[in-house]
Order: C-alpha cells, then sequence, then structure tokens
C-alpha cells in the first residue's frame, strides 16, 4: 500500500522491523544539520546508524558534535592530497570502511569527482539552502535578497554529476521578510532543514525512497516536483 508522503510518517519506530541503514555523514563545518539527524536518531525518529562522520577541515565544528554522541569523527584535510582525484579516492576508501547505505553530504564543501559521485550513485544525498534550480552554488541567501525573492527555502536532492542539479526529494520553503539580512534569512533556512534532512534520510532507510534512471522514486512513483514542506510558522518575533 503507498503512503502518503508527509512530515509525520516514520516516527512509529517502534514497528518498524528494518535493521537501522548504516550512513555515515560528510561535513565541512557547523554540522547543525548533523545535529539535527542525530537528535532525530535519539528521538526516534530516524532509523539510522550513524557509522562514521568525516571532514575534510579538522577544525570543523560537527566533529565535537559527533564526540559528543559517542560517533567515530575522522579528518582528512583535502590539503594533504596533490589533487581532488587523490583525495576523493581516499575518501572513498575510508568511507567505505564503515559500509555505508547512504552517504549524507551535511554542508560538506567539496566539489566531487565524477568517480566519487558514479561510486555511490543513488546512495548519496545533499542538502541545499535554495529552492533548486535556484540559486546553485554558493551564497544563495544574499542573492535571493538581491533578488528581491519572496520565498527562498532548501533542497534536498540525490547527488549526480552535475553540480546541486540531482534528482529533488523535499524542499522547505520560507517567507523572505522585507527586513531579512542574510543572518536572519539562513537562520529561517536552517530552521527547516533541519527538518526535511531527517525526513528524507528516514524515507530513505525506511526503503520508501530511492533513485532510479536520474529520478527520485517515492513509494514507487516518480516524483516529478519534490515534496514541499510549508514552513507553518506564521509568527514573527521583531529583533
Ligand atoms: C547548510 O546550509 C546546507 O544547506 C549547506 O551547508 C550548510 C551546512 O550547515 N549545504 P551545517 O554545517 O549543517 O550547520
Amino acid at each position: 500500500m503507498n503512503q502518503t508522503p508527509g512530515p509525520n510518517t516514520g516516527t512509529n519506530l517502534s514497528y518498524s522491523k528494518q535493521p537501522p541503514l548504516p550512513i555515515v555523514v560528510l561535513i565541512s563545518g557547523n554540522g547543525s544539520n548533523l545535529q539535527a539527524i542525530i537528535d532525530a536518531v535519539d528521538s526516534k525518529n530516524l532509523s539510522v546508524d550513524i557509522r562514521a562522520v568525516i571532514s575534510n577541515k579538522k577544525d570543523a565544528y560537527g566533529l565535537e558534535r559527533a564526540k559528543k554522541a559517542g560517533i567515530p569523527a575522522e579528518t582528512i584535510p583535502h590539503a594533504d592530497f596533490d589533487n581532488r582525484e587523490a583525495f576523493d579516492k581516499a575518501l572513498i576508501k575510508k568511507i567505505d570502511q564503515y559500509q555505508p547505505g547512504l552517504v549524507v553530504l551535511a554542508g560538506f564543501m567539496r566539489i566531487l569527482t565524477e568517480d566519487f559521485v558514479n561510486h555511490y550513485q543513488g546512495r548519496m544525498m545533499n542538502i541545499h539552502p535554495s529552492l533548486l534550480p535556484k540559486f546553485q552554488g554558493l551564497n544563495t541567501h544574499a542573492r535571493a535578497l538581491e533578488e528581491n525573492e519572496k520565498v527562498h527555502g532548501a533542497s534536498v536532492h540525490f547527488v549526480t554529476n552535475d553540480l546541486d542539479s540531482g534528482p529533488l526529494i523535499i524542499q522547505a520553503q520560507v517567507p523572505v521578510h522585507a527586513d531579512d539580512d542574510e543572518k536572519s534569512l539562513a537562520t529561517r533556512v536552517h530552521e527547516q532543514e533541519h527538518k526535511i534532512y531527517p525526513l528524507a534520510i528516514q524515507w530513505f532507510a525506511e526503503e520508501r525512497l530511492s533513485m532510479k534512471e536520474q529520478n527520485a522514486m517515492l513509494d514507487g512513483h516518480k516524483l516529478q516536483e519534490p515534496y514541499i514542506l510549508q514552513d507553518n510558522k506564521k509568527s514573527r518575533t521583531c529583533n
């Protein structure tokens, strides 16, 4: 039976027969999305086993978050390698030691080689701070403000060889307020990222979500458009 996808799905894990999905999370910085994933596991809203967190930067705060949660935290500094290919090869070797069913990019600030992407085709996700296909690349919040967007947000997608263009899974929309600056807008988007990423990962863990022939499939159907999580928090605080 097909279930309608929704933000309340995947909260009933006590009835799940599947073992937790092994995942590896790649980060480069703060790791607030990593924290959201850790918290979702702790609160039994997400059935994954976070086997390791790997950073390309040794001072990434996300590594502390991982250690605090008792998750192996590893650093492979990209600067130690002669080129992108050598780094990605070492990264594949390290990731595969943990045998993940899914590789989760959570603020991993690297352009990936084709070999790397092909190796994890269909089992690697990314979160991007815009409503893709709008604002691929960097500085998404500043660009949304510059272009007077009324609605902004975040997207979770499967990773393919086209940068920030893989099959979309879920998006969260947030309003852009007249008095927003980059920071206030980023904060609003981040709050939503922390909801949609654990949800998409849970769908994958439940085998409701997969990638087939460059399409995201949910409950056996091709997602023609990403699932949209609306920001239903209407009230505003003045700051
Ligand atoms: C997020 O905005 C995410 O969308 C982007 O990088 C940022 C990572 O933030 N890919 P954090 O490290 O998870 O706090």
